[in-house]
């Protein structure tokens, strides 16, 4: 955590964004005093957020102990980082939950961080008194576990790494130092979890690969495919914080521009209905017939990006994929052109390339705002503006999804810990369902639970069927509504 003394403008953020977060106050009313994760160590890894505080706030009130670091080197918020530390104490004597989380990280401070979230006091002589749960986003904390306890299954740490990413050399590095230190530490971390929750798409695909290939060591959540956190969050998330990003960051007037979007699917859509309207021309790039075809009958003109690269003004990646927009991509772009990323990981542009480019020279116009130029002082000189170093723009320049629509996500969230921890015949489970290791979702009833709980402060009424009509649908009166494959 950077400055304590941020922690009452932390506070006043906080309390409003409690009024537009209905979901979670609904569960700390609900369950307050059954306590359903009292026992619950919570090693969590997610943007460290006004709305993430909220969430951990009420993690804590249902009785969860908790250890915090965010899943981004740019996106936490350092006045929210304060207010979870100081909790209901005084800056002098915080008695909040521990934060590992600054805006502006080096990677090896974001690993230092990973870290940290396991190192429970005590854990080491009595594993049971370590984190017994992740609440993960994107797959990082989840990965560290994994790696650790496979490398301490063969005794060594590799001295290279199959992956030339940058990233992975540090998580290596940081695991070399662990093993010196402790050559079990992970293994017995692994075994006291009961599980993990995980937030987004990329860290979705990550669980799958896992189980998929036998890896995977415990149970698992996936919060992203509740409908209402991926057809919400994903969606009207982007389409808010997305534009508040570039616009912070640049203030260039999106109307009248071209901006291509790679990716349609959640994330993409949320953009590419942002730059509509805003008023800009919106070109998609997809991989996928159907999506492609979704795209164009939403009216849209989908593209490949080296037939439109040398035009657009603004390029935005969406995919979870990697290598999307690459060093020559960026070179053959107009003047000024501004490039950004809103998937999960920065491999979409290929940061990379870009410095290697001979001559190539980046200027900071101000944190997380970067001008790459090319050809200086040769008659074709121009630039290009990267937002957030290719990470995350919309919490890298602006403060990420607003609150409301983080309600529904991190609603799911604080169920999905409930279920997870309660599995094994606890007291507090909602459905009283077990979780073999494999990657879950969960039940649609509580789906349309997570939707029910934020229609009142939207004014919505909503139509209660009857019995004939419930029976003539084959569903009943209390849901759920939708069969599991009904795709909304
Ligand atoms: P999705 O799977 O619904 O959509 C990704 C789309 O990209 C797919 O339609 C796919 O066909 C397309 N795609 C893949 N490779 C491509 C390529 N080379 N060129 C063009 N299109 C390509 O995933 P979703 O939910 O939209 O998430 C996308 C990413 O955004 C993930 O990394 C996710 O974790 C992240 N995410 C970021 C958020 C943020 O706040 N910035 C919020 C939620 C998700």
């Amino acid at each position: 955590m950077r400055d304590i003394s941020l922690h009452e403008v932390g506070r006043h953020q906080i309390r409003l964004a409690e009024h537009e977060m209905p979901g979670l106050m609904a569960l700390r009313e609900q369950y307050g005093d059954s306590q359903p994760l009292k026992g619950a160590r919570i090693a969590g890894s997610l943007h460290m957020t006004v709305q993430t505080a909220v969430l951990i706030e009420t993690l804590a009130h249902l009785g969860a102990e908790i250890r915090w670091a965010s899943c981004n080197i740019f996106s936490t918020q350092d006045e929210a980082a304060a207010a979870i530390v100081v909790g209901d104490g005084t800056a002098e004597k915080p008695t909040g939950v521990p934060v590992f989380a600054w805006k502006n990280e080096t990677l090896e401070q974001y690993w230092w961080a990973a870290e940290q979230i396991f190192l429970w006091p005590g854990a080491k002589e009595d594993p049971t008194l370590g984190a017994n749960m992740i609440l993960d986003d994107g797959g990082d904390a989840t990965l560290l576990v994994h790696k650790g306890a496979e490398f301490e299954g063969v005794g060594m740490v590799p001295a290279t790494s199959e992956d030339d990413a940058e990233e992975y050399k540090v998580i290596l590095a940081t695991l070399r130092k662990s093993l010196e230190t402790d050559n079990q530490r992970w293994t017995r971390i692994a075994k006291n979890l009961r599980g993990v929750t995980e937030e987004t798409t990329t860290g979705v695909l990550r669980l799958n690969q896992m189980f998929e290939n036998g890896e995977l060591l415990f149970p698992a959540i996936n919060v992203n495919d509740a409908v209402t956190k991926s057809k919400f969050d994903n969606k009207y998330g982007i389409r808010h914080s997305l534009p508040d990003g570039i616009m912070r960051g640049t203030d260039v007037l999106l109307g009248g521009k071209t901006a291509v979007v790679a990716g349609y699917g959640d994330v993409g859509k949320g953009a590419a209905d942002a730059f509509r309207g805003q008023g800009a021309r919106v070109i998609v790039t997809e991989i996928d017939p159907i999506i492609a075809l979704q795209a164009a009958m939403d009216g849209y003109q989908v593209a490949r990006l080296e037939d439109v690269v040398a035009t657009a003004d603004i390029f935005i990646t969406t995919t979870g994929g990697r290598d999307i927009i690459m060093a020559e991509h960026m070179l053959a772009m107009k003047d000024k052109a501004i490039v950004g990323n809103v998937g999960h990981f920065d491999n979409e542009i290929d940061m990379a390339g870009l410095a290697q480019i001979p001559g190539v020279e980046k200027v900071e116009i101000k944190p997380q705002v970067h001008e790459w130029v090319f050809d200086k002082g040769a008659e074709n000189e121009r630039s290009i503006i990267v937002l957030s170093e290719g990470r995350l723009l919309n919490l890298g320049n602006a403060t990420g999804h607003p609150s409301f629509v983080m309600s529904a996500s991190f609603t799911n969230q604080v169920m999905a810990q409930i279920e997870l921890f309660n599995a094994e015949g606890g007291a507090g489970s909602i459905t009283g369902k077990t979780y073999e290791i494999g990657v879950h979702v969960l039940p649609k009833l509580l789906d349309e639970q997570v939707a029910r709980l934020h229609l009142d402060s939207l004014g919505v009424r909503l139509t209660e069927l009857n019995k004939t009509q419930a029976e003539y649908l084959g569903v009943d009166v209390a849901g759920p509504y939708k069969p599991e494959h009904y795709r909304y």
